[in-house]
């Protein structure tokens, strides 16, 4: 799978994709993920990407031909199934939905900064829209992070131990996973319950899955 991200601020996404799973990921060519700068295709001498919007009002717009002549640039040179533009009034992202993004071949990743994007981008080179909450981020780029890492890592290799996954909270759909301690077993006096010490699967089965309904319900709360 190969994924380009297109920023104005690329700087913000090299720390998230230099460290551990994402880099073991891209060194095994497990994923190919590529950032582009967005002023690269910007117009004229100063690389422009912004301008004031039309009728008014605060705040500058990214126009329409630097993320054209971006996309015009990888779309020649290979298909793309999705072209996604991170906002904060698209589809909320979940679990599910990076289920779904795990099939397709390649990916383009458009991250939003300043007041917003010309519509005219939204309305004829975008194939979707995410968001990942209902807040105001500075830009897409974080929420493009959080996106990768959650398809990264349901990649088949990415993980060794696919049972972790399984496992995960929200991998079955909207199941919460329950509680899970380690060493010490006791710390400053807390410490970790005694039911997961009595070696009685069944039971440690039962109880796990009553936890995992508790935090359920206290998260739809
Ligand atoms: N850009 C700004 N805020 C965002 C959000 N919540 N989700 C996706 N992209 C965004």
């Amino acid at each position: 799978m190969r994924i380009d991200i297109v920023s104005i601020v690329p700087e913000i996404l090299h720390s998230p994709f230099s460290n551990s799973i994402i880099k073991r990921a891209m060194n095994q060519g497990l994923i190919d993920i590529h950032v582009h700068d967005l002023r690269k295709y910007g117009l004229g001498k100063r690389k422009n990407v912004d301008d004031y919007p039309y009728g008014g009002g605060s705040g500058m717009v990214i126009r329409i031909e630097p993320v054209y002549r971006c996309f015009s640039k990888l779309i020649s040179e290979r298909n793309y199934d999705e072209k996604i533009f991170m906002t904060p009034d698209g589809k909320l992202f979940s679990q599910k939905y990076a289920k779904d993004l795990i099939n397709k071949k390649n990916i383009i990743i458009l991250c939003g900064r300043y007041k917003g994007i010309d519509q005219r981008i939204r309305d004829h080179l975008i194939s979707k829209e995410i968001s990942i909450g209902n807040y105001i981020l500075s830009g897409g780029e974080l929420a493009a992070a959080v996106v990768v890492e959650s398809i990264v890592r349901l990649l088949p290799g990415v993980i060794k131990n696919q049972d972790s996954i399984m496992t995960d909270s929200f991998q079955i759909e909207s199941v919460i996973a329950p509680p899970i301690y380690t060493r010490p077993l006791i710390y400053k006096g807390w410490s970790v319950p005694k039911i997961l010490l009595s070696g009685h699967h069944q039971k440690i089965q039962n109880w796990l899955e009553k936890k995992s309904k508790e935090f359920q319900q206290k998260s739809d709360d």
